[in-house]
């Protein structure tokens, strides 16, 4: 039973590293920017002065509830013509916030311990929930290629985030993110369905009572 127990040895030492695969290609890796996340939240501040948060229109009109902003290079918008990326915040007709380096550089650290050396994300949404707030289920892919994984770093209070499989009503694994929390998804996982149960009620020490993640996507 040689296999069993290097079955056992793998998972022993997943759990250590806070480390649970979600799917092949995907993970979530508990705890690994808790150190960063003051210095993110720093950068979230300073991102949302300059591009302030906003509920972006559907392509069929509707308002989402969650509240987004972008900062890199490229921000990702929904309107009345579609999803897309843009180099200009279209509500101030500036550029995006620059990339604090500190996000990129937990970005590219969490890809790595996923197994995706070399990540170099050019857009950072910023996606801000507050009690009540969910967000569908839907896939990543807007991206102009599917190459590069996606990261995502949870801030605030904890939500249940949606992880399902490549068709939309594939069977959701229900993930209890909490602040400081990573989940890596790319190569066979790259187009899975995924989404965020509605926000509980809570106050959070630093974040206070909401959630913001930042999703970190090599876009262009
Ligand atoms: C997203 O899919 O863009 C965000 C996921 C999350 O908030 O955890
Ligand atoms: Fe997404």
């Amino acid at each position: 039973m040689s296999g069993t127990s290097v079955v056992t040895a793998d998972l022993f030492e997943d759990q250590r590293a806070g480390r649970e695969a979600l799917a092949p290609g995907a993970v979530w890796l508990r705890g690994h920017a808790i150190d960063d996340a003051p210095g993110l939240w720093d950068g979230v501040q300073q991102v949302i002065a300059a591009a302030p948060l906003r509920h972006l229109i559907t392509p069929g009109g509707q308002r989402m509830s969650v509240a987004m902003t972008n900062c890199g290079r490229l921000g990702w918008v929904s309107d009345r013509r579609g999803y897309r990326y843009e180099t200009h915040d279209p509500e101030s007709g500036h550029p995006w916030p620059a990339m604090p380096p500190a996000f990129a550089a937990v970005a590219r650290r969490a890809a790595e311990e996923a197994g995706y050396a070399g990540f170099a994300p050019d857009a950072c949404l910023v996606n801000r929930y507050v009690p009540r707030t969910r967000l569908s289920l839907h896939q990543d892919r807007d991206e102009r290629d599917y190459a590069a994984p996606i990261v995502s770093v949870s801030l605030g209070l904890p939500a249940t985030f949606l992880f399902g499989g490549r068709a939309r009503n594939d069977k959701t694994l229900r993930v209890p993110l909490q602040h400081g929390d990573v989940v890596v998804w790319g190569g066979p996982a790259r187009l899975y369905f995924h989404g965020v149960l509605p926000l509980a009620d809570g106050l959070h020490p630093l974040v206070g009572a909401q959630r913001v993640n930042l999703t970190f996507r090599a876009a262009g």
